[in-house]
Formats: C-alpha cells, structure tokens, sequence
C-alpha cells in the first residue's frame, strides 16, 4: 500500500474510545465516493471524509465502517477489485487486508452491508450516522436504509456528533506534527507569492506558483486559493486581474498535506515595493489586532470573547486614523465596527480547513450555553466556545472596506455616531487587508503552527525588495 498511516494502534485506540462513549445499536461510518466531475469516468481528485479518515485511515473510495456497539464487533465493507479493475488501476489490497492494515477484524463486501442493515431494522436497532454532505452518500444511506433523503435526519445521531467533535477537537501530538508540517508547506505557498509578485503579472500568473508548491510537497489545496487585489471581497475567487503599482494583493491560501491536514494562510503585500501609508496604517491595525488576539488565548477563555477583543483593538485603531469615532468599546457593543469587519476572527482547522463543519457550526464552534448570534457580522463568527489545551485554530484579522455596504449603511444613516462617513468615502476603493495564522492552544497559552512568515510591515517591505 502507498497510503500514509500512522500506526493500527492509534485507529483501534481511536475507535475504542469512540465506543466506549456510546449505548447501544449500529454505529454506520461511510466513507467517501468517487463523484464525477463533467462525464461519469472523469472524476474529481478522491479526497475521504475526514471522520473516515480520522477513525478507519483508509484513503480510498466506496468503504463503509460499522460498529455494533452490542455485539463489540467491527466491519469494514467494501468490494474486492476484479480483473477488469485491475487493468484500469494496477492492484490493489483486499478489503481483508484493508482491515487488517487498521486493526478492524472483521471484513465483508458491500451487499453484505446493506442485508446487515435491513436486519437492523427489522430488529427495530437504532442505527447512528453523521450527517451526510455529498450527495453520491445521501443517496447510498437512503438506499441502505430504505428511506427517502429527507428522512436520513432521523438516523443521525446528536450523541455521535458530539462524541466525535469532543474527540477530534482536542488534536493529539502526531496531529500537531503533521499540522506543523502543512502550515510550514502554506507558509512556502506564501513566500513564493510575496516574492515572485510583479507589477503587470496577473493574478492567475501568481496563484498557480502557490499551488504549485502544494502538489511539489506531495499535498494539494486545502481549500481554492484566494489571490487577489480584491481582498475586501472575502472570498474572492476570480484570478483574472492584472496587478499594478500601488495595489495590495491579497492571499489566502493553504496546503493539505499528504496526512490530510491543513493549513490555512492569509498575508495582504504591496504590489510595489513599498505600502502607500494609507495601507501601511490600516496593516498596522489588522497587525494590532492580531498581536492582541494571539496574546489573549489560553485554555478556559471563549474564543468569543477574543473575537471581542480583538473587535475592540480594530475599532481603537480605525479611530486612530479617524475612519471611526467615539468610544472602541461602546462602537462595538453597537456592532459599528462590522462596516470594517464584517466576519469573524477564526475558525478551528485540523482535517478540514473549517474542521468538522460538516457536523453542524453550533456543536462544533460554540458551547451548549453560548448560542451563536444571528446579528451581522457576529452571526459569521464560527468559533465561540471555551478554549480547551488542544484546540488547532485560526486567528484571521481584515478591514474591508466594501463600497456598496458604505452606500447601504450611509443611506440608512447607520452608526453615524461611530463611522466617520465623509473620509470613509475617501477610502472607497481601498481594498482589504487580513493577516492570517494558525495556532494550537497549549497548557497556558498558544503556539504559533508552522514555519515562521513574516507578517510585519517592515519584514515584508523587505520581502518586496529582496
Ligand atoms: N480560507 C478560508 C478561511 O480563511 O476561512
Ligand atoms: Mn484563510
Ligand atoms: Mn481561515
């Protein structure tokens, strides 16, 4: 096999302690299809669901994992290749010795799956899933389980959620490693743009070095790559501009490595050598916020409550440069600030760059007591809770400074206490700034992931003229 694993023993301790947090019935894990592209044969690059991959390891199409939490028994189910197969994809492992390579005992083909389950049923067993996302799955479940996809809900199961998120959340030190490792490849995917940048290059010209990187370190994308001097569109993914002088170019970009994790990068550079001292301003407040952002995690505070801070931090210096007035704190309890930051300051990444959202925002990112707000701006916050030692996260700062929502809000005569209006005006076609990084949350504070990249106005003024 040419897979990477790490060793059986961490996918059995992983399974065991999965179990161990659940009751009764079938536990039913699927893995992920091949899904075509444009005609059947031609596909979309394969990539696993990351529960899958997180328990079972294995890194290819059509498997299916149960668990009968009663009879302390696990199957994995898949088809062995034929010979047809075989001219088309050289050989392949059987799905015994799949089993075997992950410590599951027992193995069996598919049809075998699907009368197991019919028999579930019949025995009125519950039978537990996670929600499914692609469409080839719901399909597949909803045949399993002779039911309709709208009625697939009422086999997903809350307590597996939640077992699985208090699992994978907290990231163990192999995972660290290899999250070091994919930050580290983001953070080459970045100093390739900051240095190859040049006036008269188009954007499309730039993000293919970045994602060259990725392929060159044996990884791929962990999500499309942002590059753009657009950066105030959030995620903007048009590469068709030609960059010039006296723009800012904004990236955000990050690797999945050949484990499957990911990192998740953003750095805002001059196309220039040098920032305008409007940009080299607004940097220094994203800058700020970040600093200050960073200095406040620790296991036990909410990561809302950085977010606020961090909120705050912009507004003090937005009115540093007179963008904004009044009171930092007060602009943000009103919710002002969200002319300049309309989104929220990070996200937990791990397998997925948004990791585990498939299994629903409100378990993942916030806590049974903190309800996500449904206010703008705050409503895009994705992570909310109480840091815990172990926690991977982002801290990802911006202005953006968005043309048609100054002509909205002025219209609406909205915070005019707060937003300084007529030189807001000035700044129209000012652009966007984040500065993006990664970071594990230790004992009693955090450790930035990856290789170091600058992020300084001077560190990347230097970077524009080496
Ligand atoms: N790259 C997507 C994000 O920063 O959330
Ligand atoms: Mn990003
Ligand atoms: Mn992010």
């Amino acid at each position: 096999m040419t897979q990477h694993l790490f060793d059986r023993s961490i996918y059995i301790a992983r399974r065991q302690q999965l179990r161990s947090k659940l009751n009764n019935g079938i536990v039913l894990l699927l893995g992920n299809e091949d899904s075509s592209m444009n005609y059947k044969d031609n596909c979309y690059p394969f990539r696993q669901d990351s529960t899958f991959l997180y328990y079972i390891g294995l890194d290819q199409p059509s498997l299916a994992v149960i668990f009968d939490l009663d009879e302390n028994r696990e199957i994995l189910f898949g088809e062995n290749v034929s010979i047809d197969d075989i001219i088309w994809t050289g050989p392949q492992p059987l799905v015994q010795e799949l089993a075997e390579s992950v410590g599951i005992a027992e193995s069996d083909n598919s049809a075998k799956l699907a009368s197991l389950l019919a028999a579930a049923r019949k025995a009125q067993r519950p039978i537990h899933i996670l929600p499914p996302y692609r469409p080839e799955n719901k399909i597949k479940l909803a045949n399993l389980l002779d039911t309709s996809i709208a009625q697939l809900q009422q086999f997903v199961s809350e307590k597996l959620i939640r077992s699985v998120i208090a699992q994978r959340e907290i990231k163990e030190e192999r995972e660290i490693a290899e999250m070091d490792n994919a930050v580290t490849i983001s953070a080459e995917m970045h100093l390739a743009a900051i240095q190859n940048a040049r006036p008269g290059m188009k954007e499309y010209e730039l993000a293919a070095q970045v994602e060259a990187i990725a392929l060159a370190n044996n990884g791929r994308l962990s999500y499309p790559v942002i590059l753009t001097i657009n950066g105030q569109t959030l995620h903007n993914h048009y590469h068709g501009n030609t960059i010039q002088e006296g723009q800012m170019v904004l990236v955000d970009a990050g690797a999945e490595n050949s484990m499957h994790y990911a990192g998740d990068l953003t750095r805002t550079f001059p196309v220039g050598k040098k920032f305008t001292s409007r940009q080299a301003d607004l940097y220094n407040v994203v800058l700020n916020a970040l600093e200050h952002a960073v200095s406040l995690l620790r296991p036990g505070i909410q990561y809302k409550e950085v977010h606020t801070q961090a909120c705050i931090k912009l507004a003090e210096g937005l009115i540093g440069v007179g963008l904004m007035k009044g009171n930092a704190t007060d602009a943000v309890a009103a919710g002002a600030h969200t002319m300049f930051f309309q989104c929220g300051l990070g996200h937990m990444i791990g397998l997925d760059v948004h990791d585990m959202e498939d299994l629903g925002e409100p378990l993942v990112g916030y806590d049974d007591h903190l309800k996500k707000s449904t206010e703008f701006g705050w409503k895009s916050l994705r992570l909310g809770k109480t840091l815990l030692a172990g926690f991977a996260l982002t801290v990802e700062p911006g202005i953006y400074i968005i043309p048609e929502l100054i002509d909205r809000w002025k219209t609406e005569q909205k915070h005019t206490s707060f937003i300084n209006y007529e030189l807001l005006n000035d700044y129209r076609n000012f652009g966007g700034i984040r500065i993006e990084d990664n970071y594990v949350i230790t004992s009693n504070g955090s450790k930035k992931l990856g290789r170091s990249l600058p992020k300084t106005l001077s560190d990347i003024e230097a970077l524009r003229n080496s």
